[in-house]
């Protein structure tokens, strides 16, 4: 991972801070740090894939993805929430600075996932949102969660905190699709749109539950 120190400048330039050299820095060591943060969960969600499919010769992770919040939407996201932007205001409002997203092939898998990772005893478990049981207006689903994880530096163990995403392919074919919409700025065609887009999230739904269903199903009568 690279840090782009230009846009760090670009975002602490009109802070006024006395030592914006030592900020910037300072900065950039930190989004070192909750890029450790991605690794770490990577890695567990990576271990307990294999795990699922040496025991059961199946997977429940589809693929992971992750990303970094650029310096430019951390100093957006703390200008909107009306609060400073310096490091450890940074550090203490944005949780999603670090950032990982799982996408699973069932709903199961996503709670199955959320439960083992979160039992690990060197995660704790900071907030969950379960967009599932109760989707946003939009019609987006998926789980989220917040978790802690100590990095350890040279100077000790640092908890930090890294927002995941839990969602099915199909609720992910979904919000990838909607997540277009932010971009429209023709407010008829948009609510047009976004009606459109609620109704396939219902089918969305229905599909997912379905899917799963038939999973359980199949599962069933190969075990012995
Ligand atoms: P933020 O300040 O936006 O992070 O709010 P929050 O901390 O309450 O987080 P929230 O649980 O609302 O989740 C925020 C993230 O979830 C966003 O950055 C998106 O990736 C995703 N998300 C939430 N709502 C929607 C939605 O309606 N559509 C899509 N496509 N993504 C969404
Ligand atoms: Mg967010």
């Amino acid at each position: 991972m690279s840090v782009d120190v230009k846009e760090f400048e670009n975002v602490f330039k009109n802070v006024g801070s006395t030592d914006i050299e030592k900020t910037i820095l300072d900065f950039s060591s930190r989004m070192q740090i909750y890029n450790a943060g991605i690794k770490e969960i990577r890695t567990k969600l990576e271990i307990l894939d294999e795990e699922f499919k040496a025991k059961y010769a199946y997977n429940p992770i589809h693929h992971i993805e992750s990303r970094l919040k650029s310096p430019r939407s951390i100093a957006k996201k703390v200008k909107m929430k009306g609060l400073p932007v310096t490091v450890e205001s940074i550090a203490e409002n944005i949780r999603d600075i670090a950032g990982i997203r799982v996408i699973c092939n069932y709903i199961d898998d996503i709670y199955r996932v959320a439960e083992l990772l979160t039992n690990q005893d060197d995660v704790t478990l900071v907030r969950v949102r379960d967009y599932i049981k109760e989707p946003k207006p939009s019609g987006y689903k998926s789980l989220h969660l917040i978790v802690e994880i100590p990095i350890f530096l040279s100077t000790g163990a640092k908890p930090i905190p890294v927002e995941i995403q839990i969602r099915t392919i199909a609720m992910d074919f979904w919000a990838s699709l909607e997540h277009k919409l932010k971009y429209k700025t023709d407010n008829q065609v948009s609510e047009e749109l976004r009606g459109r887009l609620k109704i396939c999230a219902e089918a969305i739904s229905e599909l997912d539950a379905e899917m799963q269903d038939i999973h359980t199903a199949i599962s069933l009568q190969n075990s012995p």
